[in-house]
C-alpha cells in the first residue's frame, strides 16, 4: 500500500535539474525586481499565503520563475499546497538550506491522495528538485510512512478490518527481517488478552479480534527497547453505548493509533535505528450482537485488574489496557502509545494539535523539541493525580469511563492508560485525532498522521543508526 512515487522528486545532480523553474517564497514586504514586480502589480500578487504567481520569461509563452505567497512569516508546511497549486512542471525551491529541506518534505506530504476507489484523482504533475545535500530516501520514506497512516485511516472499515491490519503489519515485518506474531479470536483467551477479546469477540467471525506483535532485532540485548502501542479498532459503532449516527460515520478512523504505530515502527527499521523494537497492535471492532461485552459487565485484564464497563463505547482503553500490559512484559527502555482515544482530546485542543501525556520530563522535552522542529505539533496535558478517583469502581478495581465530576475526558483516560503501563523505562500516550476535518490545497479532508514524525525524530536524535 501507499508507495509514494519517487520520481517526483529528482536528484540535484541530474541533468534535467539544470531546466527547473525557480519557485521564490514571497512575503508581503519582499522587494521584487523588474518585469516580476511588474506583473505582481497587474495581477495583483501581493504574497499571501495561497497565491501564486506565474511570471513569463519573455514573449515566447516560457516561465521565468513563479512566486509563492507566504504571509508575513514564511512556514516551509506550505508547500504542502505546491503539488495543488503549482502549473504541471519541474520545480525548483529557492530558499535557505533548512527551509528548502523542509518545505521538500512538505511537498512530499502534499502529494498524498486517497484514490483508492477513483484511480487517477487528483493526480499531480509537479515535480521538484531536491535541494543540494538533501537526504532524498529519508524524506521519501518518512512521506511514505505518513502516507500508510492515511491511507489506513481513509480506507473503508469493510476494507481495513483487523485481518488487513494484520496483512499490513505482516508484510512490514517480512520486508525487514522481523518477527510477527498474531493472536486471534479464541486464542486471545488462552493466551490472557481477556479485554481484547471481550471488546472484539461481538465481531462477524472474518473480524476477529487480535493482537498483533512485531519485534525485531529482539536478541540485540545490548540496544534499548522501545515499544510501540497502537489502537485498532477498525470500526466504533460504540457497541451496546451506540453512538449517534453523527458521531459513528468518521469512526472507521478508530484504528488511527494502529496505523501510527505500524507506519512508525517501519520507518524504524527502514532507517536501521539502534534500537530493539516492538510493535503491538490491538485490532478489534467494536461491534453490536448478542455476545457483545455490557455495561455493566466487570472485564478481567491481563494485568490481572478487574474493569467494570460503564460505557462500551470507552472501548479503546480496554484493549489497550491489555497490549500496554505485554508492552511491559519486555521491559522496555520506552513505550509510545498512539491512540484515538477520546472526542474530549478535540474538545481540548481542538483537532489539529494532539495532546502528549508523559511523567518522564526527559521524554517530554525530547518530545516537544522535536514536534517543534519538524513541525508536528504536539501539546502536554497533565496526568493529574488529583483525577484518579474518578476511575474508581466499588465493586472493580477501576471503570473505564469516569465519574462526571472530573470532566476532563482525555485526562482520564490517559489515567486509565497509566495503571497498565509498563513499569520499567519512560512512557507517552498520544491521543491524536488522526484526521483533517477542514479539506485544503495539501491537507484534503481525511486522514492525517499527527505525532509521528515528531516521535521517529525524537528516535533518531536519541538512537541514531
Ligand atoms: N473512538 C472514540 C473517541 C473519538 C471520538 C475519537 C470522536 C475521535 C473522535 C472512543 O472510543 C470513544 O468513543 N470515547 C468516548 C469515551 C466515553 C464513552 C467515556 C468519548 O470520547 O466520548
Ligand atoms: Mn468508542
Ligand atoms: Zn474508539
Amino acid at each position: 500500500m501507499s508507495a509514494v512515487s519517487p520520481d517526483a522528486l529528482i536528484a540535484s545532480t541530474a541533468p534535467e535539474a539544470a531546466d527547473a523553474t525557480p519557485v521564490h517564497f514571497v512575503g508581503p514586504d519582499a522587494a521584487l525586481d523588474g518585469a516580476a514586480r511588474d506583473w505582481a502589480a497587474r495581477l495583483g500578487f501581493k504574497g499571501k499565503p495561497g497565491e501564486v504567481l506565474v511570471v513569463p520569461a519573455g514573449s515566447g509563452g516560457g516561465v521565468d520563475r513563479v512566486l509563492v505567497g507566504t504571509g508575513k512569516t514564511f512556514d516551509p508546511m506550505s508547500a504542502r499546497a505546491l503539488s495543488a497549486r503549482l502549473p504541471e512542471g519541474l520545480y525548483r525551491l529557492e530558499a535557505e538550506e533548512a527551509d528548502a529541506g523542509a518545505a521538500t518534505l512538505a511537498f512530499l506530504l502534499g502529494r498524498y491522495v486517497f484514490d483508492r476507489y477513483k484511480p487517477g484523482k487528483g493526480r499531480s504533475g509537479v515535480r521538484l528538485v531536491a535541494p543540494q545535500g538533501f537526504d532524498v530516501a529519508e524524506a521519501l520514506n518518512i512521506a511514505a510512512a505518513c502516507a500508510l497512516a492515511r491511507e489506513m485511516v481513509d480506507t473503508p472499515p469493510a476494507d481495513m478490518g483487523p485481518l488487513q491490519m494484520e496483512t499490513i503489519a505482516r508484510e512490514i515485518a517480512g520486508a525487514h527481517g522481523a518477527a510477527i506474531t498474531v493472536t486471534t479470536g479464541e486464542a486471545l483467551l488462552e493466551e490472557n488478552y481477556p479485554a481484547v477479546h471481550a471488546v472484539g469477540r461481538a465481531a462477524a467471525p472474518h473480524r476477529a479480534p487480535r493482537v498483533i506483535e512485531i519485534g525485531w532485532n529482539l536478541d540485540r540485548i545490548d540496544r534499548p527497547l522501545i515499544a510501540l502501542v497502537g489502537k485498532g479498532v477498525a470500526f466504533d459503532s460504540g457497541g451496546l453505548d451506540i453512538k449517534s449516527a453523527a458521531g459513528m460515520r468518521n469512526m472507521k478512523k478508530d484504528m488511527g493509533g494502529a496505523a501510527h504505530a505500524l507506519a512508525l515502527g517501519r520507518l524504524v527499521m527502514q532507517a536501521g535505528l539502534d534500537i530493539r523494537l516492538v510493535v503491538l497492535v490491538a485490532a478489534v471492532e467494536n461491534a453490536i450482537s448478542a455476545d457483545a461485552f455490557r455495561p455493566g459487565d466487570v472485564l478481567n485484564s491481563r494485568k490481572g485488574l478487574t474493569i467494570e464497563i460503564g460505557n462500551t463505547d470507552a472501548e479503546g482503553r480496554l484493549i489497550l489496557a491489555d497490549v500496554l500490559t505485554r508492552a511491559g512484559e519486555h521491559a522496555p527502555d520506552l513505550t509510545l502509545d498512539y491512540a484515538t482515544l477520546t472526542g474530549a482530546a478535540r474538545v481540548a485542543l481542538g483537532p489539529e494539535l494532539p495532546p502528549l501525556y508523559t511523567d518522564d520530563e526527559a521524554l517530554a522535552a525530547d518530545l516537544l523539541a522535536a514536534a517543534h522542529a519538524v513541525r508536528d505539533p504536539l501539546w502536554r496535558m497533565p496526568l493529574w493525580p488529583g483525577y484518579r478517583a474518578a476511575i474508581d469502581s466499588d465493586i472493580a478495581d477501576v471503570r473505564n469511563d469516569s465519574a462526571g465530576w472530573a470532566q476532563g475526558g482525555s485526562i482520564t483516560a490517559a489515567l486509565f492508560l497509566q495503571k497498565f503501563a509498563p513499569a520499567t523505562g519512560a512512557w507517552a500516550h498520544l491521543d491524536v485525532f488522526a484526521w483533517n476535518s477542514r479539506g485544503r490545497p495539501g491537507w484534503p479532508e481525511g486522514g492525517e498522521a499527527q505525532g509521528l514524525r515528531a516521535a521517529y525524530a525524537m528516535l533518531k536524535a536519541r538512537y541514531p543508526g
